[in-house]
């Protein structure tokens, strides 16, 4: 189970982020002083101001003696005011931050998509973030949902499709296979598709803790990119009509699909250790029953995440100890929730196909964060992971969520196989030995990441492998 005190260092090749980084307009909430945590190999520790407003964004100081924030100079708040544009157009005043360390002012997310009626109705939807340009996880995907068992499966790419993908060739068949899904704009799309300059670069915003090195190469990554997608004219069109979020209805549960979190389009508020925090879960808990959603669908960190709660109780009870004290007092609770989860596992019975059944209690709000569907998210090469929101069960889920509806809808993360040995051979085409993307991805493409599927389930998942 994830602890937020967790500190795994990775090999110096694998401690990257992926390319489509982290928000410096992470969701912080009151009294929660400090978010130690670890993404892809990078300890992370972000100090963080309150500013007494409850549940609002927060201008996060990264350690570097100013404030971060979108716009520079004027932070933004995702959870007030007029949402700006879908990032097509002018933004922030140029050149005022770092490239990849900022959220541009227009990443804000419009709520009223989360107020109007859904977009989609199935009862079955994919969600794939994350493809990262690799298009024989496409063809792996299209595939998966024609055999699906649930017929007229529909699918939502919930923003960064391209990355690795700078030859034309590559970047123009990828668009053509995903023609009929829902294509939402990730950080990457928001800054291909960006007409003049706000200085955002990839629009990664990775937090001050992460490598300066990281964060030039994957500006490179992107500038590069961006000089294959303006040499396709005819594809802007529709990059320009792609949103930032997606309601959908599966059954009888709302569904809202974002790429960062629910208010900025990079935020970091659906990262695995942001979800760990119970001031943070309680934040959404909230969001969620006042939007009446009760699936939440990202990605955008690169990591997968899996939360399952029931219901919004009491808020955290603010501490008077101390910050440390009180991050180890959440530690071995939330230790102690694990060990528990972990004896009702093993109390249940197994069928006879080796899954283990929904947990005994069904949860009402669910948050998946499905890592990358391009690249490998646990020690497998050649597989990436989706979320899949249905009324039926997949035979291959990783983990599962049942949400206590009638009819259930269940919430579940699923392998997606890919043509390993042919992207391999691709992306050392694309990108050489010393080039960008091999000295940040190459060891997490060849390898994996060395983690499991259970260290991505924070509560109220089943693991089913
Ligand atoms: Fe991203």
């Amino acid at each position: 189970m994830a602890c937020p005190k967790q500190h795994l260092r990775l090999p110096d090749e694998k401690r990257q982020i992926c390319g489509t980084g982290q928000s410096q307009e992470v969701p912080v909430s009151r009294g929660q002083d400090r978010l130690d945590g670890q993404l892809q190999g990078i300890d992370i520790r972000l100090h963080r101001e309150d500013t007494g407003r409850h549940g609002r964004g927060v201008p996060v100081d990264l350690g570097q003696g100013e404030a971060a924030g979108p716009g520079q100079g004027e932070p933004v708040d995702p959870g007030q005011g007029e949402a700006a544009g879908p990032g097509q157009g002018e933004a922030a005043s140029p050149g005022q931050g770092e490239a990849g360390r900022f959220c541009p002012a227009d990443y804000r997310l419009d709520p009223a998509v989360f107020a109007a009626k859904p977009q989609c109705r199935c009862d079955t939807l994919y969600v794939a973030g994350g493809l990262y340009g690799n298009r024989w996880a496409v063809d792996s995907l299209l595939r998966l949902i024609e055999g699906d068992p649930a017929k007229n499966a529909r699918l939502a790419v919930n923003g960064d499709a391209h990355w690795f993908d700078t030859d034309p060739e590559t970047f123009k068949a990828i668009e053509e296979k995903l023609s009929g899904a829902f294509l939402l704009a990730g950080n990457v799309e928001a800054e291909l598709r960006r007409r003049g300059e706000v200085g955002a670069g990839c629009g990664c915003a990775y937090p001050a803790e992460v490598e300066p090195g990281i964060v030039d190469r994957s500006n490179r990554i992107h500038r590069k990119l961006k000089a294959t997608y303006q040499g396709l004219p005819t594809l802007h069109p529709r990059f320009d009509e792609r949103p930032f979020a997606l309601l959908a209805q599966v059954g009888g549960v709302s569904v809202a699909v974002v790429h960062g979190d629910e208010r900025m389009l990079a935020g970091w508020g659906c990262s695995h250790e942001a979800l760990g925090q119970a001031v943070r879960q309680h934040e959404l808990q909230e969001w969620m029953a006042a939007h009446n959603i009760g699936v939440l669908a990202t990605s955008h960190t690169c990591a997968p995440a899996a939360l399952g709660m029931s219901g919004v109780g009491e808020p955290p009870q603010a501490s008077s100890t101390r910050p440390e004290e009180a991050e180890r007092e959440a530690s071995e609770k939330a230790e102690e929730e694990a060990s528990k989860e972990a004896k009702e596992e093993a109390s249940l019975p197994r069928q006879l196909s080796g899954e283990v059944p929904s947990r005994p209690f069904d949860v009402t709000e669910a948050i998946i964060n499905n890592g990358a569907a391009g690249m490998p998210n646990f020690g497998l090469p050649g597989q990436g992971l989706v979320t899949r929101v249905s009324l039926t069960k997949h035979p291959q889920a990783l983990y599962r969520a049942q949400l206590a509806t009638t009819p259930p809808v269940f919430v579940e993360a699923v392998p997606l196989e890919y043509d390993q040995e042919s992207f391999l051979a691709w992306f050392d085409k694309q990108w050489p030995r010393l080039s960008p993307a091999s000295v940040s991805y190459r060891t997490r493409i060849a390898d994996g990441t060395g983690k499991s599927p259970h260290e991505a389930i924070i509560k109220g998942f089943s693991l089913l492998v």
